[in-house]
């Protein structure tokens, strides 16, 4: 089957055509095409995503973005069918709250009729919710002209299986497998007994690690997204083997538990900086410290969930895996000299952050659960603090 797949819950917009060759997680995989356009520009002047601001660059580059996946992908649009009676009204009424987007929906409907897509499938949760209502909509839309069901999809299981993704099929992993799930909106471990079957074991009591990256990123100066120049300068010190800034709390490391806290991490390093100028030096010293603080914690508390848990397979996913210390990490310590053998498994660095290419595989997951994607359509709804757990029932 051939899926289109549409991923707009944060800062990304992106558009990817994926044929699935044979069933989940047997199937293999062809990118017929991929989009993906990053609204980092727009959100920098702000140092964070603004909602209203993701939704209407959604709006503006969503289309865009699936003529530019078509394209690529080699598909011979079909010719334009004449509109089901009622059609332009229902494309109206669907995209009612993206305004401008209707008219133009339908003149591309004009030049393209379906070039042989099965299913859509489209991130609904977790998210900034204006932001999951534009992907949303404009699936409901595309598939109705096209006549094909649209399939919701947990952006969380999104990453996981991005993790998951080697050489265009679905790794053979060995269950009970742990995930570490690190982006800018969760932290969480997850314990996983069977494909589509998540528990959530821990998480974060406030900030989620990302958003801890980026707070103490603006913290420093640096620009937005704050993740990968904490990274950056942190590397730096390493190599340069600089003393420490300051001595930093790991919070909950000792709780007991597997939940996390960053947020008194994130309030040690604005104590560290108030009314100073730090030299570039002390930057990089003081990532450093953070970036080791907090990966200690998200080690330690993986280390604790995969013996308790026995865990055979080991998945780390969400933007905060495209952290180099924290993959270099992640890889030593589940060695198996230290643990009974856990295999590991990190994304492509291409994939670590939000992509639709997840996106499709989770759809495609979803599609070989027992419920039919026809059910799906109507009731599809974006829920921001969707989680994982709703699956393991
Ligand atoms: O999964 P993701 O792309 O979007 C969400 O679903 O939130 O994750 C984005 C988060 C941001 O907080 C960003 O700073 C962080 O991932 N991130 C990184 C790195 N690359 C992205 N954090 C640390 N090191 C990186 N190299
Ligand atoms: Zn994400």
């Amino acid at each position: 089957m051939i899926l289109l797949s549409i991923e707009t819950s944060c800062d990304e917009t992106a558009i990817s055509i994926i044929k699935a060759e044979g069933d989940f997680p047997n199937a293999t995989y062809t990118i017929l095409g991929n989009a993906l356009f990053s609204q980092i520009d727009a959100h920098k002047e702000f140092g964070g995503v603004f909602p209203a601001i993701a939704k209407r660059e959604h709006i503006a580059t969503i289309l865009p973005m699936l003529e530019k996946a078509l394209l690529e992908s080699g598909l011979s649009p079909a010719p334009a069918q004449s509109l089901f009676p009622d059609a332009e009204s229902e494309i109206h009424t669907l995209l009612y709250r993206e305004e401008d987007l209707a008219p133009k929906v339908l003149a591309f409907n004009q030049t393209w009729g379906n070039p042989g897509i099965d299913a859509i499938a489209v991130t609904s949760g977790p998210g900034l919710e204006p932001a999951l209502w534009v992907g949303i909509n404009f699936a409901k839309a595309i598939a109705s002209l096209w006549q094909v069901p649209v399939v919701p999809v947990d952006h969380m299981e999104g990453h996981i299986l991005a993790s998951v993704f080697k050489d265009n099929t679905i790794a053979a992993i060995q269950f009970p497998a742990l995930a570490l799930l690190v982006s800018g909106g969760h932290t969480e471990l997850i314990l996983m007994e069977k494909w589509g079957h998540y528990t959530k074991v821990g998480q974060t009591r406030d900030d989620a690690v990302g958003e801890a990256f980026d707070k103490v990123a603006r913290l420093i100066g640096l620009p937005y997204p704050g993740g990968p120049e904490i990274g950056r300068l942190a590397a730096q010190a390493r190599a340069e083997e600089l003393p420490p800034y300051t001595k930093l709390p790991q919070p909950m490391l000792h709780s007991g538990d597997l939940d996390f806290s960053f947020s008194g991490l994130k309030t040690a390093v604005r104590y560290a900086v108030e009314g100073k100028t730090l030299t570039d030096g002390e930057k990089m010293a003081l990532a450093r410290d953070f970036e080791d603080a907090a990966v200690g914690v998200l080690v330690t508390k993986s280390m604790s969930a995969i013996k308790k848990y026995d865990a055979l397979s080991f998945i780390l996913g969400g933007g905060v895996s495209a952290n180099h210390f924290l993959r270099a990490a992640v890889a030593t310590f589940y060695a198996p000299e230290t643990l009974h053998s856990v295999e590991v498994y990190l994304p492509d660095t291409s994939l670590s952050t939000d992509n639709s290419i997840m996106i499709g595989l989770a759809g495609h997951a979803r599609i070989a659960e027992s419920l039919s994607p026809e059910v799906f359509t109507a009731t599809i709804k974006a829920d921001g603090n969707r989680s994982l757990d709703v699956e393991a029932d």
